[in-house]
């Protein structure tokens, strides 16, 4: 069968595995999708990379700290990874090595299918400048919101973030600087909950949100979601959806089917209470 594999360190936690066995079940397509751990830095990338596709790998996903060096591999870069300055998908074709981003593609698709959240129009909070929120910005952005506040811990980041992206619906603040602002959607993409901690951020900022949503997933009721569950917002959602969502695009682009999500994303959802 074809091979497959998610690269990164560690990688025992992923769940890429299971479902890309579960959507080559569903579409009944032969493949193998195994685990590889490469070490840290692009040399140890390249050589686990390298190393698996002279055993005729496929392609590979990717996740941290390895999402750069992804891209650095490749020789083909889609937009989408090109702006959010990382890869976490390749695809190998002879010499060929494509590179694309679908997290931010997964995060709508979970909003607009799973959460019944259409981003048009809306006014967006979008916490962090790291990877996460890099990665959803410009797919954000595409579903036309009224616009969207980026704010983060170390201002500079989220100003220069902003700026980069080049459209006047997007600006960029401090934590502090939210105060009286409020949001229909406020999103979680630091990387505080990891750690239990929680960005700094006016409880107000909930006030008429009608969904916070935590981009991390399997954490259960982070502290930024009790949060928001205190403030009142109605719904609350955790990024295994988008996880799922991701993966379907990834599966899609290298098989060519198009798996249904819905049933895994249950079964893989933590309970948020
Ligand atoms: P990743 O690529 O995984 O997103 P990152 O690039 O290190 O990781 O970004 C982590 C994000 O979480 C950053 O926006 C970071 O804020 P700073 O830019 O100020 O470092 C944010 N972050 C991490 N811990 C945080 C905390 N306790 N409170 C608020 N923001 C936090």
């Amino acid at each position: 069968p074809d091979r497959y594999a998610i690269v990164g360190n560690p990688v025992s936690q992923s769940k890429s595995p299971l479902i890309h066995a579960e959507f080559a079940r569903q579409t009944g397509q032969a493949l193998e999708y195994i685990r590889l751990e490469a070490p840290a830095g692009f040399d140890g990338f390249k050589a686990t990379v390298d190393a698996f596709r002279a055993q005729g790998a496929r392609g590979v996903n990717v996740t941290a700290p390895h999402k750069l060096d992804a891209l650095a591999y490749a020789t083909e870069t889609s937009d989408a990874a090109h702006l959010a300055g990382a890869a976490n998908i390749l695809a190998f074709d002879g010499g060929r090595v494509r590179a694309d981003n679908f997290d931010g593609v997964g995060l709508v698709n979970d909003l607009r299918l799973n959460q019944g959240f259409d981003v048009a129009g809306r006014r967006v909070l979008l916490l962090g400048a790291g990877g996460a929120v890099r990665g959803a910005l410009l797919p954000l952005l595409a579903q036309q919101p009224m616009g969207i506040v980026i704010a983060n811990r170390t201002e500079a980041k989220a100003r220069a973030l902003a700026a980069q992206c080049g459209s006047a619906a997007v600006q960029g603040c401090g934590l502090n600087d939210l105060d009286g602002m409020a949001f229909d959607i406020v999103l979680n993409g630091t990387s505080a909950s990891l750690a239990g901690e929680l960005p700094g951020i006016p409880f107000a900022v909930f006030g008429s949100a009608q969904l916070a949503y935590e981009m991390a997933y399997g954490k259960g009721l982070t502290p930024f979601l009790r949060l928001a569950r205190d403030a009142g917002v109605p719904r609350l959602a955790d990024g295994v959806g988008m996880l799922v969502e991701q993966a379907a695009e990834a599966f899609n682009w290298w098989r060519g089917a198009r798996p249904d999500t819905a049933a895994l994303i249950r079964q893989l959802m933590v309970p948020l209470a």
